[in-house]
């Protein structure tokens, strides 16, 4: 986190997941804030670990466990292993959890039974109030999709709330957040940023979530796809097609500020009837 604080170039966000001992969560708050990360992210709907069946069935975990299955999908990708293991082991080695208490650092790959810190499950409005104290600067809860919850977190002091289901990562009945979106905006009613989040593939998907009352989008594997096909040129990449098409999208529909992109942009049609198709002038 300092390193990145002391070496990246634009405004930087913390985030965090609480975990159940509440000392070492604040021990790493505190890092942030003598680093100078200018907002903290509270993630509120990722309470406990995840069960995800096509890791299970793509055989990925961390700690990474060798099979003869990994072990052939690595040999089936030459440049992947040069490019991506070989540089980690020629330089930092294997990744770990950087930003862990030393204790809890391990590398990612090949161990196991390693202890990890527990994320804490039962975290309440109070805890959201007293990292609110803590924190001098902007402060944003991430993981919002009801007006009540939108209300509660401006109550406990948010600056800004990230409207997410986690791209619909955890919870596989959750609702759509493009679906929870307005009826949030309209709850909070300019009080506090309302950051949107989950499914942003395209431009035009940004221009919705403006239209729908975002102030701004979160994107998460638009550009993890692109590191995963390029590096970080990849990722560049994928921001660039987005803000083509973000602009190509306002350009169709005659806006030029992002401010025009309101509701209006949506047609209202009713979905076409077998009758209407059946009154249509033949085509012969
Ligand atoms: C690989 C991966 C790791 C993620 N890790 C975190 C995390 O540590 N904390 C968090 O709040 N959200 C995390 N998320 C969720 C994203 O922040 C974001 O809410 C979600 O990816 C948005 O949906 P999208 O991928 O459709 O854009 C992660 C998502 C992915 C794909």
């Amino acid at each position: 986190m300092e390193k990145i604080a002391e070496q990246a170039r634009g405004r930087l966000w913390f985030q965090l997941y609480m975990w159940q001992d509440e000392a070492l969560s604040y021990q790493l708050v505190q890092r942030a804030k003598d680093a100078g990360f200018e907002a903290l992210v509270v993630t509120v709907d990722a309470a406990l670990g995840n069960n995800r069946e096509y890791n299970q069935r793509n055989g990925f975990s961390i700690p990474f466990k060798v099979s003869a299955r990994s072990i052939i999908d690595m040999l089936r990708h030459p440049r992947w292993m040069v490019s991506v293991l070989g540089r980690y082991l020629a330089t930092s080695g294997m990744p770990r959890h950087e930003n862990y208490p030393a204790r809890y650092q391990h590398r990612i790959a090949f161990g196991s039974g390693q202890a990890k810190p527990v994320r804490q499950s039962g975290m309440t409005w109070a805890d959201i109030g007293r990292l609110r104290e803590f924190w001098p600067g902007k402060f944003i809860v991430k993981g919002i999709l009801r007006p009540e919850d939108a209300l509660l977190a401006i109550e406990h002091g948010a600056d800004g709330i990230v409207v997410s289901n986690h791209g619909g990562r955890n919870l596989d009945s959750s609702v759509a957040s493009i679906d929870a979106l307005p009826d949030i905006v309209a709850a909070v009613a300019g009080r506090a940023t309302v950051l949107f989040d989950s499914g942003i593939r395209r431009g035009s998907d940004i221009a919705k979530a403006l239209a729908l009352g975002a102030d701004s989008v979160l994107v998460g594997r638009a550009t993890l796809y692109g590191v995963a096909a390029g590096g970080q040129r990849g990722a560049e990449h994928a921001l660039k097609i987005l803000r083509s098409e973000l602009r190509k999208t306002m350009a169709y529909l005659g806006c030029t500020d992002v401010s025009e992109l309101t509701p209006d942009i949506f047609a209202k049609t009713a979905p076409v009837r077998r009758e209407t198709i059946e009154t249509l002038p033949s085509q012969e």
